[in-house]
């Protein structure tokens, strides 16, 4: 089996291509990233030398590069993570949403069809739902909900589903599609609310609190993600999707307070800045699909998973130390400057 996974060298992506090495060692993995700012080739140091995994710097959105590497490479399946994931950014600069979200799947959808495999999946995000209100807590989203989009982001992510299953109902392309929860873990780029709230607490500088901080998010283990999709690619029905998330739905206030008593750091450190512009209340999946028909459960609790990512952080400095020294002051400065 020979796997392509796009966007390998991000957050989601890198757990995922280490724990398909791990899981499936005769499997042989092929990360396609263009190494964009949340791109980080560090991550993906403990793999480079193993014998099955090969690194290709390329874009998604660069037919010509897609199609050498199919050529070059013939994969049974492709898992296309590689995106524009952060929606402030989105709400500054849609374009570069619009090419990589849905220009890109459009080029790796036309290479599966053009060279043939077995499988293209499509890792989406429980974002395309639009929001839930706060005192419903009776309504979850299902595979069956409209899609309802609130942001450039989640409306590039929606677009690019519908055109995964158009390409399923025109061309018979073998597709699946994942619509995960808020993910959390190790990895992830800190400009994203869990990591941007442990690094500026380790400096005690201001935790921004956008809004009332009442906003609901339901977080997932990021290993348990990769383990929904890997089945997702061996055991999932053709041109389904399914919901990935674990019933665990928190409010960014109550998860910064938490990050502040875990580390040992007043919560004075929290400020209420200015609200996201069409900022979403509340996410939260119903994943009864996924569990009843290919029976996935969720295995780490909110209580040890955050307890891990956090002494992660604090043990791997090295890792964000670059990035927060780097390129992302300017974004920083830009986004909370005067917020
Ligand atoms: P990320 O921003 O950490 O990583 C994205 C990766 O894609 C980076 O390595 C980047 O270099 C690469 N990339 C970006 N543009 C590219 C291009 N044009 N060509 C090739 N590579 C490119 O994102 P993430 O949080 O790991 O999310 C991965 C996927 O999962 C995304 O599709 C996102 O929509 C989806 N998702 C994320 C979450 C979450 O909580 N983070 C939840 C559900 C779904
Ligand atoms: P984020 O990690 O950007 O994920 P998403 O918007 O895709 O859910 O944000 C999670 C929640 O945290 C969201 O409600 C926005 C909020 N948030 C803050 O309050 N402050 C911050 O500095 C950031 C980055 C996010």
């Amino acid at each position: 089996m020979n796997i392509i996974i796009t966007g390998g060298a991000g957050f989601i992506g890198s757990n995922f291509v280490f724990h398909m090495l791990q899981t499936h060692p005769e499997y042989r993995i092929v990360c396609l990233d263009k190494l964009t700012y949340a791109g980080n080739l560090s991550t993906l140091e403990p793999v480079m030398e193993n014998g099955n995994f090969r690194f290709v710097k390329a874009d998604i959105c660069d037919r010509a590069a897609v199609y050498q590497l199919f050529e070059e490479e013939h994969p049974d399946m492709v898992v296309n993570f590689a995106a524009e994931s952060h929606v402030d950014r989105s709400i500054e600069n849609p374009g570069i949403f619009l090419e990589t979200n849905i220009m890109g799947t459009a080029v790796l959808m036309d290479a599966c069809r053009k060279y043939g495999i077995t499988r293209y999946h499509q890792v989406s995000t429980d974002e395309v739902y639009g929001d839930l209100p706060l005192d419903r807590p009776d309504l979850f989203f299902t595979e069956d909900t409209p899609i309802h989009t609130s942001s450039p982001y989640s409306s590039s992510k929606a677009a690019a589903d519908l055109l995964v299953l158009a390409y399923h109902r025109t061309y018979g392309l073998p597709v699946t599609i994942s619509r995960c929860s808020n993910n959390y873990g190790p990895y992830h780029f800190p400009e994203k609310l869990i990591p941007l709230m442990i690094i500026n607490a380790l400096h005690d500088k201001p935790l921004p609190v956008y809004g009332d901080g009442l906003n609901v998010r339901d977080w997932l283990y990021v290993e348990d993600h990769c383990r929904a999709i890997d089945l997702i690619l061996h055991k999932g029905t053709v041109g389904e999707v399914y919901n990935v998330g674990g019933h665990n739905e928190m409010k960014n206030i109550d998860i910064v307070k938490l990050i502040c008593r875990t580390l040992g750091k007043p919560e004075s450190l929290i400020q209420f800045v200015t609200d996201r512009k069409g900022h979403d209340r509340r996410y939260a999946i119903d994943p009864t699909k996924i569990h009843r028909e290919l029976g996935w459960l969720p295995e780490t609790k909110f209580a040890d998973g955050i307890q891990k990512t956090i002494q992660w952080y604090v043990t791997h400095e090295d890792w964000w130390q670059p990035i927060v020294s780097g390129e992302y002051m300017a974004y920083y400065e830009k986004m909370y400057g005067n917020r």
